[in-house]
């Protein structure tokens, strides 16, 4: 069994999922007593998603293998498939993949006998952050039907908002995006952040993901935050209830200011430790009991 995309599972099992990493959060303890090896193999940087993983892994009592892509084999152009096929040659059991190429997955699936977990493929998706922001999010409302969210950004180049608004629509919430213009992507309700910011139970910001761009961006941070960032005097308009979500890594003063990142209003930290269980429940469900 792989996890490769959320669009594999319906609104009963992505519940299911949640419920599994709840009750990791809650206490729940499996231990494969070491028998049990997972390599973590990142072909873009990563901090949280990569070592979240590897801490899911460690938690649950598994060896872990964590490759660097820098002092590799791919250096002399050695292949993804045959980086891959290498780990599972050495005896891995499970494989959770990062890499720039959209469905780099679809080449590995039919020749790898072991699973893979997809931790981001290019701008495409991202299963494991969509889990931990539905986490957060269930954990704070109890409930998705209904709930009004607005992610703000670089919406175009997120694989994080590409896995969100397809899975959020499908769980009856409603999703408004926002953001720069050159960023904007068609087909989806697209709304200024100001007409929307105190109607909606979640504001979700995106990095401005400079890498993934071939122009550089025209505006100054501060021109950026003031007109489609979160600063203080747009948090003061938010609903009382409503949230602050962000994946991170967040550039401060841009998308966000200084003094709102860890607000009372906030969850980045929050969703941080999310990660940890939900990943968890990834890999119990790929591995089994
Ligand atoms: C994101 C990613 O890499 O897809 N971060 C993450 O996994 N927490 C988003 C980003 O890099 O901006």
């Amino acid at each position: 069994m792989d996890v490769l995309n959320l669009d594999d599972y319906d609104a009963d099992k992505i519940n299911e999922m949640l419920d599994k990493a709840q009750a990791f959060k809650d206490g729940k303890q499996v231990n494969y007593e070491g028998k049990k090896i997972i390599a973590n193999l990142f072909f873009e940087p990563s901090t949280r998603t990569h070592y979240s993983f590897d801490m899911a892994g460690l938690k649950l009592g598994c060896k872990t293998q964590n490759f660097n892509a820098g002092d590799s084999s791919l250096k002399k152009g050695e292949s993804l498939y045959d980086t891959v096929k290498t780990f599972e040659m050495f005896g891995v059991d499970a494989v959770v993949i990062r890499h720039k190429e959209n469905e780099y997955y679809k080449q590995l699936v039919e020749k790898l006998n072991i699973p893979i977990l997809n931790a981001g493929d290019g701008t495409g998706n991202h299963p494991s952050q969509s889990l931990l922001d539905l986490l957060t999010i269930r954990q704070e409302f109890g409930r998705f039907e209904g709930l009004k969210i607005v992610i703000v950004g670089d919406i175009k180049h997120s694989r994080v908002a590409h896995t969100n608004i397809q899975i959020m629509k499908r769980l009856g919430m409603k999703v408004y995006t926002s953001g720069p213009e050159e960023y904007k992507e068609e087909g989806y309700d697209y709304i200024s952040l100001d007409d929307i910011i105190d109607k909606v139970d979640i504001v979700m910001l995106l990095r401005v993901q400079h890498e993934r761009h071939t122009d550089q961006m025209e505006l100054t941070k501060e021109e950026y935050n003031k007109n489609y960032g979160l600063n203080e005097k747009r948090v003061k308009k938010m609903k009382k209830e409503a949230i602050i979500m962000h994946p991170a890594p967040f550039n401060r003063n841009v998308e966000i200011t200084d003094d709102v990142v860890e607000c009372e209003k906030s969850r980045i930290f929050k969703q941080v430790e999310n990660g940890v269980f939900v990943r968890m429940a990834l890999i119990n469900m790929v591995l089994g009991e």
